[in-house]
């Protein structure tokens, strides 16, 4: 990470680039060790799901949110960047997935457990689901660029997360796999992303918003072999 980011100036004031983190600087996103802990089905299949559209057909628990209800909608509606997540009542279900986001030790925004119908196909997913976040809106100055971290809960061996630099350059495409347990982080508004997943049976994951910084850093590097 960079300790003392350089100012920049923008419409006359100087600027404090927002922090990030080296090991996401080259290819955007990293893929860390598999999670150890054994999580029970009950954590994510006993939780209320909500009608949420994203890179998909999805519904989306929410376990944390600007304010702690069960709002999937964006933490700047209340005036937040996201982070400093609020828990919801929900998470009292989900209380190893709860423990995994707070074990970073970093800021968190939003998280939520995506539930992922099967993906039509492929070229369907390129052409209609490839999208990027907007994970940075009133994230202030010289704080942490917010990136997104992913717990995969169902075992999904045929499935991946696309990820391009360009959206309309396949040499620019990598493919992250979905295995049961999967742990990885992504930059994903600077990266279009979505997941193909064939099925037959819905996918079920962990997302989270981490704020980037010696935190997040290091749980990275705990996180790696
Ligand atoms: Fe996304």
């Amino acid at each position: 990470m960079e300790a003392f980011p350089a100012l920049s100036i923008q419409s006359g004031r100087q600027v404090m680039p927002h922090k990030r983190l080296d090991i996401l600087a080259g290819k955007g996103f990293v893929i860390l060790n598999l999670a150890g802990e054994e999580i029970h089905p009950a954590e994510w299949a006993s939780v209320a799901y909500h009608d949420w559209k994203s890179g998909g057909d999805t519904n989306f628990a929410v376990l944390a949110s600007a304010v702690g209800d069960e709002d999937p909608h964006g933490f700047w509606e209340h005036g937040k960047p996201d982070k400093d997540g609020v828990w919801t009542p929900a998470v009292k279900q989900s209380p190893s997935l709860r423990r995994w986001v707070e074990d970073a030790g970093t800021r968190f925004g939003r998280v939520r457990i995506i539930k992922l119908q099967p993906s039509p196909s492929y070229d369907e997913v390129i052409s209609t689901y490839l999208h990027l976040d907007d994970n940075n809106r009133l994230n202030r100055d010289g704080e942490g660029w917010v990136v997104r971290a992913w717990l995969n809960l169902t075992d999904d061996p045929d499935s991946f997360m696309i990820v391009r630099e360009d959206r309309d350059d396949p040499a620019t495409e990598s493919r992250i796999p979905l295995p049961k347990g999967a742990q990885f982080v992504v930059d994903t508004e600077r990266l279009w992303h979505a997941v193909y997943h064939p099925g037959p049976r819905p996918r079920y994951a962990v997302i989270t918003s981490f704020e980037s910084g010696p935190q997040l850093q290091r749980w990275i590097e705990r996180n790696q072999s």
